[in-house]
């Protein structure tokens, strides 16, 4: 059987792991496949370096829609990034009747919905397991490994860059500008960095965990987002001498509030006790939990970005795809794993609906009765104290901090305890929030 063709959108810095682990690979790779895997393109706008990475061996134009309609071209790789150019040429490659092989989470979890409608309609496989957690297979393990379970919950520490960061910043206590440029220059960040730090690359990796996990649509739009760059150095030190470990963590969750079904989907920096697994994955390392009603929990655990890594996802599609015609097609798995026609229309909730425990850190005068004014507070609340600690004042100083750690609670009680809290005389400022989930 003749090689199968395929066209690549964007060589940066996963199209040139995709581009030299296919051509190390080569060999192995088609064995698997069960035929030949040829890059017989690549578009990117800067010319001169596609040509320098690709050695002479494949065409090189600037113009991608050129290989989206180019006949030859089985499979187009969209390696660009965004939801711009690429979303228009993922569409028309679509439209042509090609696959579609993405590391493009942004494009997905926004326009997911649009387009795997669109590759239903015309037959056509948009496979995207580089787009969550890098080179770990969690789509291939939500999607077919765990297809015997109902999904609990999943977290996951799915942003490279900001696991990267907070290690970093706790093991060598480099400051934060430092530690991102280095992220940078290791290929980690995405184009536009914001992404990273605000919470928002986690999140669209989490919209689609969620839509493979639970059977429901993505809905991005929907998703709580919350990045690292507003948590504090003090309450990382703090969280540890308590037991924990501060991770910006990805949550989907199954929740019954007032006797309706709905999926909590947030991302928020979180306290995780330090003895679990996962709270032990640092630098670039991801790592997400699955919950599982027959398998229960499951890690899964690898590198979730940079060039090689990611680029093994990426050729692990490209397998997947090229096996269609070495294989059965009529056995193909549903792009979000359960059929269409099935899909499930459970709410994503608002934050004041979803249940978890607190951190909360308060600068109070350090003077009689003010601890007492804070438990009654948190008692009318019917929020329950799990641990408390309050720090030393330094000689002279007049306040002290106090931590403490709630028992699980509805978002809308801390949120109204916290209003209380900070209309006190004795607290100064504003009371820090950090959401707490035991994972176990
Ligand atoms: P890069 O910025 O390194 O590569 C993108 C490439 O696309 C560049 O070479 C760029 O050229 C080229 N390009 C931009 N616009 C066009 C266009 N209109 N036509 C043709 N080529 C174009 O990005 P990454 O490789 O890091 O990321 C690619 C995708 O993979 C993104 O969706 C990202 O989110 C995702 N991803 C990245 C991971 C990583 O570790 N980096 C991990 C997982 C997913 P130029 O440089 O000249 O602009
Ligand atoms: N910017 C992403 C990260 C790349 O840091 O994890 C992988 O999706």
């Amino acid at each position: 059987m003749k090689p199968i063709k395929v066209g690549l959108l964007g060589i940066g810095t996963v199209g040139a792991g995709t581009f030299n682990v296919l051509a190390r690979n080569q060999e192995e790779i088609t064995r698997r496949a069960g035929r030949g895997i040829e890059i017989i393109a690549v578009a990117d706008l800067n010319t001169a370096r596609a040509n320098e990475l690709t050695g002479g061996k494949c065409k090189v134009v600037s113009d991608a829609r050129e290989l989206v309609n180019d006949p030859e071209i089985d499979i187009i790789i969209e390696l660009i990034g965004g939801y711009g150019i690429a979303r228009e040429l993922v569409m028309q490659a679509i439209a042509n009747g090609k696959h579609v092989v993405t590391a493009n989470k942004a494009l997905l979890a926004t326009h997911g919905n649009e387009i795997f409608a669109a590759a239903q309609a015309k037959g056509v496989m948009v496979a995207f397991e580089a787009a969550v957690a890098g080179g770990i297979p969690i789509i291939k393990a939500l999607r077919e490994g765990l297809t015997a379970n109902r999904i609990q919950w999943l977290a996951g520490i799915i942003n490279g860059t900001t696991n990267f960061i907070l290690s970093e910043m706790r093991d060598k206590g480099l400051d934060f500008d430092t530690v991102l440029k280095e992220a940078q220059r290791l290929g980690y960040a995405e184009a536009d960095p914001t992404f990273d730090i605000e919470g928002v690359d986690a999140a669209h990796k989490a919209t689609i965990m969620s839509a493979i996990a639970f059977g429901i649509p993505v809905q991005f739009d929907k998703a709580h987002v919350e990045g690292i760059t507003k948590l504090q150095a003090v309450d990382i030190q703090y969280a540890e001498q308590l037991g924990y470990r501060i991770k910006l963590l990805g949550i989907a969750k199954r929740a019954i509030v007032n006797g309706t079904e709905g999926i909590e989907l947030r991302v928020h920096p979180t306290l995780i006790p330090s003895k679990r697994l996962i709270a032990n994955v640092e630098g670039a390392m991801n790592a997400v939990l699955v919950q599982g009603d027959a398998v229960g929990a499951t890690l899964y655990y690898g590198k979730g970005a940079g060039s090689e890594p990611t680029a093994s996802a990426v050729i692990a599609d490209l397998v997947d795809i090229t096996r269609l015609a070495t294989a059965d097609p009529e056995h193909r798995v549903p792009h979000l794993a359960f059929q269409p026609n099935a899909m499930n229309d459970i709410n994503i909730l608002p934050m004041s609906e979803i249940t978890t425990s607190y951190y909360l850190r308060l600068n109070v005068v350090d003077q009689p009765g003010v601890l007492a004014d804070l438990t009654r507070i948190l008692a009318d609340a019917t929020i329950s104290i799990d641990a408390m600690m309050q720090k030393e004042p330094a000689d002279n100083e007049t306040h002290t901090d106090i931590v403490i750690l709630t028992h699980q609670t509805q978002e809308k009680n801390v949120v109204a305890a916290i209003a209380k809290m900070e209309a006190l005389s004795t607290v100064v400022g504003q009371v820090t929030k950090i959401r707490l989930e035991n994972l176990s």
